[in-house]
């Protein structure tokens, strides 16, 4: 495959010159305006390290041209291994592969960033191995039809101390190993977003009941790595800006969320939605459109100070564009056309459009997440089912 590189393209006119405008998150200068969003591959090896794979992977994204690339998820804690080949980050074992990874990113022309996960109840027992956690007893309706056995049981003051101090490490690790992003994930319902949302936290305590006591532990982790890193690294947080489920997180509540992250050290605000109770709306079914949250992410901005970057259905830089003049949102995330052809931005700018492989939406990438033993693409030949190499 031919990769075009940045220095290669002679640009006669931009067509997109919101997309192609810099931008900073914290001190991190950004070239354009294009992120690709975490994407779960179950590429790490066996012991959660980084692969070769992965950073074939990551290196076809960066050479493709997008500012800023969040791999990941990566996970903070020993007991929430979700998935045999995710990548992990909560032992000194991954830092040099995190390097290598990140360094390699770097040279192709893209800033390396690291999204941070607890999955809480949004697991299974079987696969942990431990007991899943969550601010309440409260099962997943989803994974919990998976396992005859499930269960989930109510935090206690000292797995709270801990799950910070495993988000707080983690972030320290991967400054280690040069990252310049770390993004928590605070969205999707993983374990953050439990807390945060009335929905999955009952608790009685301080870290339930208000929305105060809810964003605490978020807040915590926020303070925590400004107190350990100062500004070496910007950090993102993932929120779903509407959960869609009765009682969930709404576009509103995040009035009061957002100045509380940003005064606790929030450099980026990045806007997905759904739970797993609304799975759909989280890799958004094409049926809901292109670009479905952008009115949320435009919601969310105006309670933000910080940069906001949209993401969902965004298949083409022109609907990129569009977006960012508009002003609804300063960054936008396009995980699954990236996916589909590495090369959609570097393409886009050389106004070879006509040239770009259309991701069709398919959702086979998807069972990365559920089943398949890696991820692939139904239309990149680049990334074919593990079994027909
Ligand atoms: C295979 C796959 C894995 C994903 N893994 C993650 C993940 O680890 N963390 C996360 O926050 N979002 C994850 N997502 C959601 C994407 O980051 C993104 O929000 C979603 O795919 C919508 O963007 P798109 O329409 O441009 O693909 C994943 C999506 C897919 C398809």
């Amino acid at each position: 495959m031919k990769t075009i590189k940045n220095i290669d393209i002679i640009n006669k006119k931009n067509n997109y010159p919101s997309v192609f405008n810099t931008i900073d998150i914290g001190k991190i200068n950004l070239k354009n305006r294009i992120v690709f969003p975490a994407f779960h591959t179950n590429y790490a090896n066996a012991d959660g390290t980084v692969s070769d794979k992965q950073i074939d992977f990551y290196n076809a994204i960066a050479q493709g041209g997008c500012a800023l690339i969040f791999t990941g998820a990566a996970v903070v804690s020993s007991d929430s291994i979700a998935f045999d080949r995710v990548m992990r980050i909560d032992n000194d074992n991954c830092i040099q592969g995190l390097s290598d990874l990140f360094s390699e990113i770097e040279k192709n022309g893209a800033v390396p960033a690291v999204q941070l996960i607890h999955y809480g109840r949004q697991a299974l027992n079987a696969v942990t191995g431990h007991d899943l956690i969550a601010p309440s007893a409260i099962p997943c309706p989803i994974m919990s039809q998976f396992d005859l056995n499930y269960h989930v049981r109510e935090m206690t003051l000292a797995d709270i101390e801990r799950v910070r101090n495993d988000f707080i490490d983690a972030t320290v690790r991967a400054a280690d190993a040069g990252v310049k992003v770390v993004e928590i994930h605070v969205a999707h319902g993983y374990l953050l977003n439990e807390f945060l949302s009335p929905y999955s936290n009952h608790r009685k305590d301080d870290y339930g009941g208000s929305l105060k006591n809810r964003a605490r532990l978020i807040i915590e982790i926020l303070e925590g790595i400004r107190s350990k890193l100062g500004s070496k690294i910007a950090i993102s947080v993932r929120v779903s800006g509407d959960e869609y489920v009765d009682g969930g997180l709404k576009p509103f509540d995040y009035k009061e969320i957002i100045p509380m992250f940003e005064r606790a050290g929030m450099d980026m605000l990045n806007v997905s939605a759904g739970v797993y109770e609304s799975a759909e709306k989280i890799i958004p079914a094409p049926d809901l459109g292109i670009a479905p949250y952008v009115d949320i992410a435009a919601e969310l901005k105006q309670y933000a100070t910080v940069p906001v970057c949209t993401v969902g259905s965004i298949l083409s830089l022109s609907t990129a564009e569009s977006i960012l003049s508009s002003g609804k949102a300063d960054l936008v995330a396009i995980g699954r056309a990236q996916v589909a052809d590495y090369e959609l931005v570097n393409k886009s700018f050389a106004g070879r459009e006509n040239d770009i492989r259309q991701c069709t939406q398919c959702g086979r990438c998807i069972f990365a997440n559920t089943g398949d033993p890696e991820m692939y693409c139904t239309v990149n030949p680049s990334l074919k089912p593990p079994n027909k190499k």
